[in-house]
């Protein structure tokens, strides 16, 4: 039977989401890949584990995660039910909706038929009867703002979920949806962009516009779906994303540019006794970068090695500047 870490808590530094009563680890796990049908359950059970064993208190879903989607909610469910049941109320669980889910028009975007219809979905699938945040995946400029901020009105008025949050808005949308929000007495806990050393759009009005409104930032794919790690370092792996049929992240991404990149990065966090991988992280959570990120990981050797990143956050000037320079190539 699972036992664990009883020191789980002790040296996680917890942070604020925005103006609210909610604490997180700064790295939290995320399911999106590796996590499905696909993927072995024994190693899927084990990452989860190692994350709650290392103080990881945030899990991020969404409906359609996995392969097939609706899987990872599956194998996350099986993970709760078996083995972390007593620790539910330690757990900070998002899931989404805005990404095509089942077919027809009520599958898909952002109206409240689709919306609570999900959510109610993927607490079956998770076993739940609530979720602690439920965002909404993506803008969808077809259906009124008035029609989305509604169905997440209705969302957490029912209690399915504690919090809402918003996903890919650029500034302008978003501010249109906390104002949207606001006039329904409705705060956005948590705003989940993509973030990174080579995606870096967030920095522009988006991060402002948070920081006014009290909402927090966490980052999806902070390693850059695995680039900015040591993976690519000497071409591509069997056993990676890239090498995936149907992937997310293309071999065109691996030019050779990238690559030099890449190895210069390297040896910055050499240089620190770091990883690429934490290297990437530290520099994501600098003052300036995003609350939170959510990290992707194929087992638990990789999530540990990611969250050993946190031992040493702090980019002194000059590592700072000779990361600006590699990155301006
Ligand atoms: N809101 C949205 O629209 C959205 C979009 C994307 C993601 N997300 C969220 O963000 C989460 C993270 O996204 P992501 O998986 O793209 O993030 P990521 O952390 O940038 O990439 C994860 C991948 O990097 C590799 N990796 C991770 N740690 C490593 C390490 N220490 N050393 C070497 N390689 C390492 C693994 O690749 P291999 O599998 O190749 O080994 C892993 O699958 C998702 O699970 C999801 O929760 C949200």
């Amino acid at each position: 039977m699972y036992q664990p870490n009883p020191d789980r808590y002790r040296d996680m530094p917890y942070v604020r989401m925005g103006a609210s009563g909610v604490l997180i680890a700064p790295i939290a796990l995320g399911l999106w890949q590796n996590f499905g049908e696909d993927y072995r359950y024994d190693v899927c059970r084990d990452t989860i584990l190692t994350a709650f064993d290392a103080g990881v208190n945030h899990i991020d879903l969404a409906n359609n995660y996995g392969n097939p989607s609706g899987s990872a909610e599956r194998t996350f469910g099986r993970v709760l039910a078996n083995e972390l049941a007593a620790h539910r109320d330690e757990l900070f669980i998002s899931t989404k909706a805005g990404y095509a889910m089942w077919p027809g028009p009520f599958g898909d975007r952002g109206s409240k038929k689709y919306l609570i219809a999900s959510l109610d979905q993927s607490l079956k699938r998770m076993g739940l009867t609530y979720v602690d945040l439920f965002y909404h995946h993506r803008p969808d400029d077809d259906t009124p703002i008035e029609e989305t901020a509604e169905a997440l009105e209705q969302i957490v008025r029912q209690g399915k979920a504690l919090y809402i949050g918003l996903s890919n808005y650029n500034a302008a949308q978003t501010h249109q949806m906390l104002t949207e929000l606001a006039s329904r007495g409705l705060h956005c806990l948590i705003h989940q962009m993509r973030y990174s050393m080579f995606a870096r759009e967030a920095e522009g009005a988006l991060f402002g516009e948070l920081r006014a409104h009290g909402v927090a930032s966490i980052a999806f794919s902070p390693l850059a779906q695995g680039l900015l790690t040591n993976k690519y370092l000497d071409g591509v792996p069997t056993e990676s994303r890239m090498n995936e049929k149907t992937t997310s992240l293309k071999p065109e991404a691996l030019t050779p540019e990238r690559l030099s990149q890449l190895q210069a990065l390297n040896r910055i966090a050499q240089a620190r006794g770091q990883s690429l991988a934490q290297l990437a992280l530290a520099w994501a959570l600098r003052i300036g970068g995003a609350d939170a990120l959510i990290v992707g990981a194929r087992n638990p050797e990789q999530l540990i090695d990611s969250l050993g990143a946190l031992r040493q956050v702090r980019l002194s000037a000059d590592e700072l500047t000779a990361i600006e320079s590699v990155l301006a190539r």
